[in-house]
């Protein structure tokens, strides 16, 4: 069914979150197996009270989380999705990853809801630097203020922009599919009702349930997201 409806989509868009990752090496959140949700409580660690308050373990949890972006690579599915797109088979990316994965395998048109750690910005004067100081162990702008990872934390605001580009391409979707989410974070698993709402076939591809499979029109559960896109892309385009 769902090749079928990749073929006869006008207008598809892809939703990712960690699960998108995971056969990369970086760990999701939620999996029963190795979430790292399981082993620390975010709002202590990825909230804004972590940084205010305990900044020194904010920024080791998040030097530690930037060596490991930078350590590992897109794998093969983040690659036939920017291909997808270079085909003008994939309109666009929304994704709550922050590893900026799309963008390295050549996607182009790429929401990031909650920001990227490719990027640190000062906390005081919102100076922009590349996360390279964190590796270098700078954790101070030239201000003197705190460097941080443009990131949004728990109880932060999302980014508008990537929020509104976000809304405009869930509207427009005639076929919307979520690769490796639990869904379970607001407003982000919003976007795959948006979509539905205006018309458009939902899947669903997640190893667990998803606290919006009985909204999808097709779940898949029993594959992993690479494999699944390696076995579309061969049945679609070879
Ligand atoms: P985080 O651990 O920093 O938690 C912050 C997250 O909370 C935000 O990313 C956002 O998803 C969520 N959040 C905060 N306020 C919100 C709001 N108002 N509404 C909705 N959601 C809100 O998570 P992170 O920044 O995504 O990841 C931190 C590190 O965890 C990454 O650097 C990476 O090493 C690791 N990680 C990354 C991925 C990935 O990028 N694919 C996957 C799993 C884990
Ligand atoms: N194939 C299919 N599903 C997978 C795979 C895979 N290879 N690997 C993991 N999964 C599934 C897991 O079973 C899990 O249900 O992906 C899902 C990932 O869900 P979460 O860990 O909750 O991650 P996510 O939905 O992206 O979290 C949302 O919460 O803390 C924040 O910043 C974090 O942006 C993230 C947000």
């Amino acid at each position: 069914m769902l090749k079928t409806w990749i073929q006869n989509a006008k207008n598809m868009v892809v939703f990712t979150g960690a699960g998108m990752s995971t056969e990369s090496g970086l760990p999701d959140f939620r999996s029963s197996n190795n979430g790292l949700w399981r082993k620390k409580d975010p709002s202590k660690i990825a909230s804004t009270e972590a940084l205010n308050d305990n900044v020194d373990e904010f920024i080791d949890f998040y030097r530690e989380r930037v060596l490991k972006v930078k350590e590992f690579n897109p794998h093969k599915g983040h690659y036939i999705l920017a291909d997808w797109e270079e085909k003008g088979k994939l309109q666009s990316i929304i994704t709550q990853n922050v590893d900026g994965f799309h963008q390295l395998a050549g996607s182009k048109r790429v929401a990031e809801l909650h920001g990227s750690l490719q990027h640190l910005r000062c906390q005081s004067c919102g100076k922009e630097y590349d996360s390279d100081e964190y590796v270098n162990k700078e954790y101070h702008c030239s201000c003197g203020g705190i460097l941080r990872p443009n990131i949004v934390l728990f109880g932060e605001m999302l980014p508008q922009d990537a929020f509104r580009f976000a809304e405009e391409e869930a509207i427009k979707s005639d076929l919307f599919i979520v690769l490796g989410s639990s869904l379970s974070v607001t407003p982000a698993n919003q976007f795959p009702l948006i979509a539905k709402e205006h018309g458009a076939k939902l899947v669903i591809v997640n190893q667990e349930k998803t606290e919006l499979d009985h909204y999808a029109d097709q779940v898949i559960q029993d594959k992993k997201i690479g494999e699944l896109l390696q076995e579309l892309d061969k049945e679609l385009f070879s």
